[in-house]
């Protein structure tokens, strides 16, 4: 069966872009019941960047909630913290051999991270892609669900599997799809329809986060930057309004529809009117969510038992990968 894995950092600070991006696509995949569904929680990449500890263990356990709350059934799909399986690392540290300088150089998210500043980067940091790929490969996924944002990343993946199985002779590690679907795969700032919506953005009213109340999310979509038209009647109307395609988009993703599908209740519509549609779904949509993530978390020994588990069935199927790959290597193990 086709495998997916995908992961989120537990670096805080969940918002709408994550959501709307990857979890609700991760439940989709995982309930059409095609594929073997493996969903972690990257807590090797958050530490790339300053974690402070005991904000790093509560992030991990709310990121499992979220997972949770979101659908995720720990049952049908493999739920785990990356740290609990040391393959992930054992991997990364041979795919740090394979991958190249330019390679690293040439990543978007490493020159935005980093920026002038390179020099006191961390090492970790600059080498996040090949972790990356390590997590994908030492299942021999073939889907891997995000955001737009990742895609560099995974076209590194790819490069890393063919460098590695053209260096050894081998047909090993499989080239991964990249699954970018759906309206929401680059939410958008709700101040700035130029940038990505993100949880490092300096203001809070940029975007959405999952814990946001009731009154939060109505406000700050009151608040959302747009131009003075109402929207068009079609969807090509939006192609150079870029704020009010975002909640559009918004809109289209919550209500599990398209963009050409909600254009015929939405169309024509002042933002005066639309809006609060938009807030109001928003709400319904999201307001179960936090109040089930709150109800989660309040058993943090529950939380820590369902991701030791998923890391044991996890570590079934990579310890036998990581084996092969150092007899490919010549490891003696
Ligand atoms: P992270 O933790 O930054 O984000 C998790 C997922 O959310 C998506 N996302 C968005 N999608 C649409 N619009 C947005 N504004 C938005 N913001 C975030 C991201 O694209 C991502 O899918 N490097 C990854 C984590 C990772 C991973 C992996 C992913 C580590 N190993 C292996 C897949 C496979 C990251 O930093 O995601």
């Amino acid at each position: 069966t086709p495998r997916v894995f995908s992961g989120i950092q537990p670096s805080g600070g969940l918002t709408l872009g994550n959501y709307l991006g990857a979890m609700k696509r991760f439940v989709q995949m995982q309930d059409e019941g095609r594929f073997e569904t493996i969903y972690c929680m990257v807590d090797l990449h958050a530490i790339t960047v300053w974690q402070d500890p005991a904000a790093l263990t509560a992030n991990t356990r709310e990121l499992a909630a979220f997972f949770m709350a979101a659908g995720i059934d720990p049952e049908k799909s493999i739920l785990f913290n990356q740290a609990r399986v040391p393959e992930h690392a054992q991997l990364a540290w041979i795919f740090n051999c394979v991958a190249r300088m330019g390679w690293m150089k040439r990543m978007t998210q490493w020159k935005d991270k980093a920026g002038k500043n390179a020099e006191n980067a961390s090492l970790g940091l600059f080498g996040y892609p090949a972790l990356m790929a390590a997590d994908i490969l030492i299942y021999h996924a073939t889907h891997v669900p995000v955001g737009d944002d990742q895609k560099q990343h995974l076209e590194l993946t790819r490069d890393v599997a063919i460098k590695f199985n053209h260096d050894f002779g081998v047909d090993f590690f499989p080239i991964t799809e990249p699954v970018i679907e759906g309206e929401a795969t680059r939410v958008m700032s709700l101040r700035d329809g130029s940038k990505k919506m993100s949880k490092s953005d300096p203001s809070d009213a940029s975007r959405i986060n999952m814990g946001d109340d009731a009154d939060a999310i109505a406000q700050k979509i009151r608040k959302a930057r747009t131009d003075p038209e109402p929207l068009p009647s079609e969807a090509e109307g939006l192609a150079e309004r870029p704020e009010a395609k975002n909640l559009v988009s918004i809109y289209a993703a919550l209500s599990d529809r398209t963009i050409a599908e909600v254009m015929p209740e939405i169309g024509g519509k002042p933002f005066s009117e639309f809006k609060p549609m938009l807030a109001d779904l928003a709400v319904d949509k999201l307001s179960p969510i936090s109040a089930e993530m709150r109800r989660l978390t309040a058993d943090p020994a529950e939380i820590d038992r369902t991701l030791a588990r998923g890391a044991e069935r996890a570590r079934e199927i990579a310890a036998p990968i990581l084996q092969r790959t150092y007899e490919i290597v010549g490891l003696l193990t």
